[in-house]
């Protein structure tokens, strides 16, 4: 109860949470309707029902089919400005947002509508927010590169690049000269790495790809080197405790690694990575570890540190949160 209370008045930065994922069965419905798109669920509480995953390619073929119900720029705007609004509500005071312009480019909305309306929800929003534009990894290196390129008139819309989607059988390495293209533009950097894929694939998302932070990267600890390494350099790892049991990556939450990253000296940091799917936004994900695990307020106050410490906001700023 009192650790609830910590954690729900607790300043603190979100670093991974997909925008399309923070989509309720609630919007979900109400777009449908407002587009006259045709959904595969009868209702808000069959689509609920549907969201048993088996693991990460379970989960993205029930996030992908959610998608597809935006379709314009107040769509966009809508969903984002939920999400920023329930944020506010767990304390976040900064976001950096992934949003994945292929899931709607191939549907035939033009990029434009996409970043138009995400950007301008966090224009209006209650706490600070910046965009990371993500590729989709099972996705060839090319389209990676196309979407770079119609991504060009709007660099002033999004800080960074990240990697996302199916990881097993995509490696960071595939999308080396997208990651090089982007750096020399001056976008920070980050990957999904080890979350469901090897240890390997955080090692050539550093090494390859020169990210600076890696989403997920859970399975570090099976690397006595990766972790070295990961500690001396001081990335950080954006962890999603829920999503991690919802996708199997643990089976309970009592085995999760997060208390053990925390003693390796690593830079974990909390995040909701797809609220609407994985039953709770920041701050359930903070109480759900910690029930679990051994953590205390002591474990969640440096979580809030790491978090800021982690994100892309200017050193000044970033000073004024810490
Ligand atoms: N896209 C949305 N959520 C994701 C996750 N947890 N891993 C990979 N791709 C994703
Ligand atoms: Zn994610």
């Amino acid at each position: 109860e009192q650790l609830r209370n910590i954690v729900q008045g607790m300043p603190k930065a979100e670093l991974h949470i997909h925008i399309e994922g923070s989509l309720e069965p609630e919007l979900i419905f109400a777009l449908a309707q407002r587009n006259s798109v045709s959904l595969a669920y009868p209702s808000v509480e069959a689509l609920r029902q549907a969201y048993a995953f088996t693991d990460l390619q379970s989960f993205l073929d029930i996030y992908y089919a959610g998608a597809s119900v935006l379709l314009t720029e107040q769509d966009f705007y809508d969903m984002t400005a939920a999400y920023l609004k329930r944020a506010h509500a767990d304390s976040v005071r900064h976001a950096e947002i992934f949003f994945d312009p292929q899931t709607h480019t191939a549907r035939g909305v033009p990029f434009e509508t996409v970043i138009n309306g995400i950007w301008r929800a966090c224009q209006d929003a209650p706490i600070s927010a910046s965009l990371i534009m993500c590729f989709l990894r099972h996705l060839s290196e090319d389209e990676a590169l196309d979407t770079l390129e119609q991504a060009q008139p709007f660099l002033d819309k999004f800080i960074g690049v990240g990697l996302d989607s199916s990881e097993v059988g995509h490696p960071p390495e595939k999308f080396r000269r997208v990651f090089e293209r982007a750096r020399a533009l001056g976008l920070r950097l980050v990957a999904h790495a080890g979350e469901e894929g090897p240890p390997d694939y955080i090692t050539s998302a550093l090494e390859v790809l020169n990210v600076e932070r890696i989403d997920h990267g859970v399975r570090c600890l099976e690397d006595p080197v990766l972790v070295e390494c990961i500690k001396r350099e001081q990335i950080a790892l954006t962890v999603c405790p829920l999503s991690n049991i919802k996708l199997r990556v643990f089976d309970v939450m009592g085995e999760h690694n997060l208390r053990k990253l925390l003693d390796a000296g690593l830079k974990a940091t909390v995040n909701s990575d797809d609220p609407a799917y994985f039953g709770g936004y920041i701050n359930q994900n903070f109480v759900a570890a910690f029930e679990a695990l051994p953590l205390d307020a002591s474990h969640a106050k440096q979580l809030a540190r790491n978090s800021f410490e982690a994100s892309f906001i200017e050193p000044e700023q970033k000073r004024a949160f810490l």
